[in-house]
């Protein structure tokens, strides 16, 4: 476990992706970084009510945030991809949703949490409460070699990054060595996965433009409530499960509905995954190595 070229990524409540940060191998053999791994949570809706959804509607985040702070070794930073909160009209209920969320996600052992938010935050008001609240919903930042961007493709009418965004990114890249691996997160797909569902971004395939220049890239996203890994050109896309209900596979049902609860199985599709992606460093998440957990969560009584 102490390999060098390790890195381990864990999926929570909701993650879910399964690869490797493509170009970390060779950054870490030439910088001596240590390995490390993140944890992506997603889509908790906190607010939420629907008991034949998640009659522990109140109880998964807490459950997310415990079983964190229960990992033998904890991760280097968590990162929050939007849909913190579930949506109102009211902008008072929506700053309170949205200060019972940050209560709850302050009782993290680690201290370096981001967010993105999702269009649950930020659609009604353009994200005027969200950036009150967390602050810029675009930014960067680097860790171990590695540059992470965070892109906010909810905030705007449409599932749209805007030009002004585009040529924040298209800068920011500028900036960087080619060889530098990135890892982007956002909250709707940047690639086109389901349009009727709104399961896609407009002017993504910019964002991709931009990014297909560079080697390696990967993109972590939520908002579609399941596990989900596509490739566009060489840039790998995993979609992170939600910490309050599952939706059905792109297209396979008549209407984006929450999956119901279903009392003999639990949590299904909430869980908690570890993903393991050491023997796929360097190469495509078609075949990572795989680790669950997920019954490891929840960490509490069951209703
Ligand atoms: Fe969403």
């Amino acid at each position: 476990m102490e390999r060098m070229d390790f890195i381990k990524l864990l999926g929570f409540g909701g993650l879910a992706f399964a690869s490797g940060i493509k170009g970390f191998a060779e950054t870490a053999a030439e910088t001596s970084e240590r390995d490390f791994f993140f944890v992506q949570l997603s889509d908790s809706h906190w607010g939420f009510t629907g008991p034949k959804v998640n009659p522990d509607a109140g109880g998964t985040l807490e459950k997310a945030v415990a079983a964190v702070n229960n990992l033998s070794r904890q991760p280097d930073f968590v990162m929050f991809t939007g849909d913190l909160t579930h949506d109102t009209e009211d902008p008072r209920e929506r700053r309170a949703r949205m200060a019972q969320f940050k209560a709850i996600v302050s009782r993290l052992k680690v201290k370096d949490v981001r967010f993105i938010p999702g269009e649950h935050d930020a659609a009604a008001d353009r994200g005027e409460a969200y950036r009150e609240l967390f602050g810029d919903p675009t930014y960067a930042f680097d860790h171990k070699g590695i540059h992470f961007i965070a892109l906010d493709n909810v905030s705007q009418p449409g599932s749209v990054l805007g030009p002004a965004q585009l040529d924040w990114l298209a800068a920011d890249l500028r900036g960087l060595r080619p060889e530098t691996p990135i890892v982007v997160f956002a909250h709707r797909p940047l690639f086109d996965l389901y349009e009727k569902w709104d399961w896609t971004t407009e002017d993504g395939d910019k964002a991709i433009a931009l990014l297909a220049a560079r080697p390696h890239v990967t993109v972590f996203y939520g908002h579609i409530h399941q596990e989900h890994h596509h490739m566009t050109g060489a840039i790998a896309h995993h979609a992170a499960r939600s910490l309050i209900f599952p939706l059905p596979p792109p297209g396979s049902a008549p209407k984006r509905a929450p999956v119901p609860w279903n009392p003999s199985e639990p949590y299904k599709g909430l869980g908690l995954r570890e993903v393991d992606v050491r023997s796929t460093l360097t190469s495509r998440f078609a075949n990572p190595e795989v680790r669950e957990i997920i019954q490891e969560f929840p960490v509490g009584p069951r209703p």
